[in-house]
């Protein structure tokens, strides 16, 4: 699949063990050519656990990405009105966001 300039929202939730596996995909896609923009539950947001401080896999993932993430819902919800995203990539997937999807 051909991912070069295609713009890709990342919705990041709350199953901490699997962060560093996501950031290995992430860095794929990147080479790949597309662009991410992160979207943080807020339950990662303010869930400090033994797999990190959140405050710091925040500023990570920001510089890993080059883009600032989504933390606030006013910030997310114009994605559906406006469109700018080509993907929306849920990962990793809790149980608790498949069970809302489904
Ligand atoms: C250290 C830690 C690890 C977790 N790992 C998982 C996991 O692998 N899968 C999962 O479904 N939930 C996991 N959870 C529970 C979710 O974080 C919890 O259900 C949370 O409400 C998910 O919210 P979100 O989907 O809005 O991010 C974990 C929680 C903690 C504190």
């Amino acid at each position: 699949m051909k991912l070069e300039g295609k713009k890709i929202g990342l919705a990041i939730t709350g199953s901490f063990c699997t962060f560093s596996k996501m950031e290995e995909a992430v860095t794929a896609l990147m080479a790949e050519g597309a662009s991410i923009y992160p979207i943080i539950s807020t339950n990662v947001q303010t869930t400090d656990s033994r797999f990190g401080d959140t405050t710091e896999f925040i500023s990570h993932i920001s510089d890993l990405t080059g883009n600032p993430p989504i933390l606030k819902l006013e910030d997310a919800e114009p994605i559906g009105p406006q469109g700018y995203l080509d993907i929306l990539l849920i990962a990793p997937c809790t149980g608790n966001t498949l069970a809302k999807l489904a």
